[in-house]
């Protein structure tokens, strides 16, 4: 018996603190990944769709508007609302997301209880965010004011659909800007629900808009609008580019981009074995691999290679695949079709390029996107498995023998968003940690270890721009220099 699945409340587009059908009249399904039936139908927004929110998001704004006159300590007991209404439904929120998703429940609450981490992290900046005065020269007053960008476009993926969510809108909204969030296709349900506690918590009409539907389309729309000041996308490197090239075309808008990765995990020999495995294991296997920072390349040093592959089989072997409602469940499946369909084409050529399969490297069942825990060794630098994102349960195992070379080859890559080194000496971890080319190394630890007081991005081509942390709140402001002269004498 798994936990009970939830009845979805909310399938259209919301703008002006209401929902509403598409300008079009269509919709598009949204997929259980555990089987590949329809959960429901959800309003499919278009380039129609995007520009009634956008002037709606405009609209909120304006000078003298509700928000704009706010005090920014309010803007802050809002998004603690926020944060307290989320904690409230965190069960339905969870089970939503696993329906939607696939992954397994127990990851699924985890993330949201960070997310509203994350939440209230940025709430108490709301009142926080100011600039200097500065001793220019000449007989004058300069300071400088920090202000909102404006109407933020934000484009989400869905391989952690509510907290990307989360960590678009939450610095956006506490530093006073509007938004219009298109979420992923494949994963639009969180977010319509989180909408409707957005209004509940008090937020005006106008400041928050969310409009699904697909990227080409929609998610195209919003970020060559004229009137959008803002775009904020996480997603592939390829639509990343896309996207930069676009914003600049129309308005000039700023960009900030969260993008792909193919992130190295460094193993010295000195490193305990048992703990150095479960790492590696952890930094690639979290989520079924769909996340941006997995650790898909595994270099270790040529002493403890083998012994390291076989805890790796026996860790990958471990892995419980299943039903993600069923709390004991480890790895749910693969989100859709194409995904599924990507990472196996990605398997077979490394089979057929001379990799080793030491675990793994099959579809798990014959309904919904299961993928089999896979472990490959043996794998060099030029095999697509190596060069590749996965976004898969793949971990590819490499040997290495020295410092200087391992350096050189975890940086041959057009990525850098993460990277990690185990070790107990503080010297290697030191010099692995200067050499590497990353936005974020992890030492004796990966990803499970965030924060929301810690900025996250690449280096790249994984990214612009930081997200999290006070450096996040960068990408939502604009510095306003203010000079003003002071009278020489008095007259
Ligand atoms: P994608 O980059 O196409 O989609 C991400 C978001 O961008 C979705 O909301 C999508 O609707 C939107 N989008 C797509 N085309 C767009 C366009 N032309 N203009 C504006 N928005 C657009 O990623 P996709 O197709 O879901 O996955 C492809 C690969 O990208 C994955 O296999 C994985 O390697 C990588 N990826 C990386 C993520 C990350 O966290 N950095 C997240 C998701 C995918
Ligand atoms: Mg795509």
């Amino acid at each position: 018996m798994g936990i009970e699945k939830p009845t979805v409340k909310y399938t259209q587009i919301f703008i002006n603190n209401e929902f509403r059908n598409s300008v079009s009249g269509k919709t598009f399904a949204s997929i259980n990944p555990t089987n590949g039936e329809k959960i429901c139908d959800v309003q499919e927004g278009d380039a129609a769709d995007i520009d009634v929110a956008v002037k709606a998001a405009r609209e909120a704004f304006k000078l003298g508007s509700p928000w704009r006159t706010m005090d920014a300590s309010q803007r802050g007991r809002l998004l603690y609302k926020l944060a307290d209404l989320m904690e409230r439904d965190l069960d339905y929120l969870s089970r939503l997301e696993t329906l939607d998703n696939g992954k397994p429940i127990v990851a699924a609450k985890f993330e949201i209880e960070a997310a509203i981490t994350l939440v209230r992290y940025y709430a108490g900046y709301a009142d926080k965010i100011h600039g200097k005065t500065i001793p220019m020269d000449g007989n004058f007053f300069a300071f400088t004011r920090i202000e909102p960008v404006g109407v933020c476009g934000q484009i989400i993926p869905w391989n952690y659909p509510l907290p990307m969510m989360i960590w678009k809108i939450a610095p956006a909204l506490c530093c006073g800007n509007t938004v219009v969030l298109k979420p992923a296709e494949q994963t639009p349900l969180t977010a319509l629900y989180c909408a409707t506690l957005i209004k509940e918590a008090g937020f005006p009409a106008g400041v928050f808009n969310c409009v699904p539907g697909y990227g080409p389309t929609a998610g195209a729309a919003l970020v060559r609008h004229p009137d959008v000041d803002k775009i904020a996308f996480t997603g592939s490197t390829e639509v990343g580019k896309l996207v930069q090239s676009e914003a600049g075309n129309s308005n000039l808008k700023r960009v900030t981009l969260e993008l792909g990765g193919k992130s190295p995990i460094v193993i010295f020999n000195d490193a305990d074995l048992d703990l150095a495995a479960g790492i590696a294991h952890e930094s690639v296997f979290t989520n079924m691999g769909q996340c941006c920072c997995a650790a898909t390349r595994t270099f270790v040093q040529e002493d403890i290679y083998d012994a390291f592959v076989a805890k790796s089989r026996e860790l990958a072997a471990a892995r419980v695949v299943g039903d993600p409602f069923d709390e004991k469940t480890i790895n749910g499946p693969q989100v859709d079709e194409t995904q599924f369909n990507k990472i196996l084409n990605l398997i077979e050529s490394g089979k057929s390029e001379g990799a080793k399969v030491e675990f793994g490297g099959e579809r798990v069942g014959d309904k919904g996107y299961f993928v089999r825990p896979t472990v490959f060794s043996g794998v060099t630098d030029e095999m697509r498995i190596a060069k590749e994102e996965i976004f898969g349960p793949v971990q590819q195992i490499l040997k290495f023998k020295t410092m200087e070379e391992v350096i050189e080859r975890a940086n041959k890559t057009a990525y850098g968003l993460g990277a990690g080194v185990v070790t107990k000496d503080f010297d290697k971890a030191m010099t692995f940690m200067q050499g590497v080319q990353s936005g974020t190394v992890w030492i004796n630890t990966y990803d499970s270890q965030f924060g929301p007081q810690v900025p996250f991005g690449g280096y790249k081509m994984s990214g612009v721009g930081r997200e999290n942390g006070e450096d996040g709140l960068h990408g939502y402001c604009e510095i306003k220099t203010v000079i003003a002269a002071i009278p020489q004498k008095n007259s």
